[in-house]
This record gives C-alpha cells, structure tokens and sequence, in this order.
C-alpha cells in the first residue's frame, strides 16, 4: 500500500503545490518603471521612448509623437539592438508576453529575451508562434513565452532587469529590418 500510495500522495502535494502558486502570480505592472534602449528611432524629430513598450497599450499601432508613445523602435544602424526594464525587485517570472507591431512580424527573429542575462527565449530564424487578442487577425499580435513549446524554455526565471536583443536581421543585414520594435511587454509572476 505504501509502495502505490506514497507516489500519489507525493503527486497531489506536488499538484497542490503549483495550484496555490499559480494563483499566487499575479500582473507585475512594469508602467512608469526604469527602461533603457540602446537607439532610438527618429520619428519628425521625436525620439522612441523605451516606456512606449511598458505603457499598459497593447495596440499593434506604432505611434511616436510628443503627446503620445506607443511601440518602442530602435534606430539604425545598431547592430546590437537591446531593450530592458528594470522591474523594480526581484521577481520568478512565470509568464512573458510581447505584443508586435502590426505588418512587422518579420522583426521578431533572432529575439532573445533574458531576466539578468538568464536566456529564457530565443525566437530564432522562424520567429516567434503569434496569437491574436480574441482569436481576430485584426486585432493586437503577441506571443507568449510560459516554458512550454518550441525554443530555449528556462522558465520560470528570477531576476529584476528583463531585456530583450536581436542578434541578426532576416534577411541578413537588410538595413530595413534590424530593428527591435515591439508594442508592449507584459509579465505574471510573484
Ligand atoms: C493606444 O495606442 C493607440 C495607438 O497608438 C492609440 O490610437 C490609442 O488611442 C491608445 N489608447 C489609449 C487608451 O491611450
Ligand atoms: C498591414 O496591416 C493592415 C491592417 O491590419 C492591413 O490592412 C494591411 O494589409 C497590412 N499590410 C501588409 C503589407 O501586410
Ligand atoms: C539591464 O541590462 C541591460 C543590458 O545588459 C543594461 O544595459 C542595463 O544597464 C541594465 N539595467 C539595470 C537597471 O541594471
């Protein structure tokens, strides 16, 4: 009996477990927190602003003005383009999704997010798997990284600074494309 027993008993703690902490994550807010960015896109003498991409605005819709920032883009030539926010404390991530800019998902190759130099993802040649808001094409791109599914899956992971770089552009060296430009970072975790 302690032979069949234990393990089950053993599983449902383990069960329990992950059930109380998944409850526990909740949205760490990253508006109006520390971010940097190695260049910045030059819109009609308006700077990309790093907080365009932790400003609670999942619209797909890059807009870069004085009055208003939504996407972040970086500028060429960089070849060795970085975004990061400090999230404020030392958190375990469980959940990491990034809303794209619309018609330009061909910037999301060769992406390698990290949380203190820890790679928790790496969209490689093929690009990241996009999912819509609701189901609708029409509506905001994102994808998510959770630890499961194709590609480098070191989650969850602890940490404070959350960056993400691009290391290549596709095709390679097209001077249209090595950029990060994305619209919002979103994470879960506690
Ligand atoms: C979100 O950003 C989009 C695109 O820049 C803009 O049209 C929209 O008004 C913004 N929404 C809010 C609530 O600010
Ligand atoms: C860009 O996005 C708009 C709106 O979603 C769409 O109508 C248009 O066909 C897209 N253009 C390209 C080149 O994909
Ligand atoms: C976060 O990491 C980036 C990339 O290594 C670095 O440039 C930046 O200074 C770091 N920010 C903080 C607050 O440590």
């Amino acid at each position: 009996m302690a032979r069949c027993c234990l393990p089950s008993l053993l599983l449902i703690l383990a069960f329990g477990l992950q059930e109380t902490r998944q409850q526990a994550w909740h949205e760490i807010v990253l508006k109006d927190h520390d971010c940097g960015m190695s260049s910045a896109y030059d819109l009609d003498g308006t700077e990309s602003d790093c907080h365009g991409a932790i400003n609670g605005n999942t619209s797909k819709y890059m807009l870069i003005t004085r009055d208003h920032q939504n996407c972040i883009h970086t500028k060429w030539p960089d070849n060795a383009p970085c975004w990061w926010v400090d999230m404020g404390s030392v958190y375990t991530l469980y959940w990491i999704r990034i809303y794209a800019r619309n018609n330009q998902s061909t910037r999301l190759t060769y992406l390698r997010v990290a949380v203190d130099g820890h790679i928790v993802f790496d969209s490689g040649d093929t690009g990241p798997t996009i999912h819509y808001k609701d189901n609708n094409q029409n509506n905001d791109p994102y994808f998510d990284i959770t630890g499961d599914g194709p590609g480098i899956s070191n989650m969850p992971v602890t940490g404070r600074n959350l960056t993400i770089t691009r290391y290549q552009a596709t095709p390679p060296d097209a001077k249209n494309d090595m950029f990060i430009n994305i619209c919002e970072v979103k994470v879960w975790g506690m």
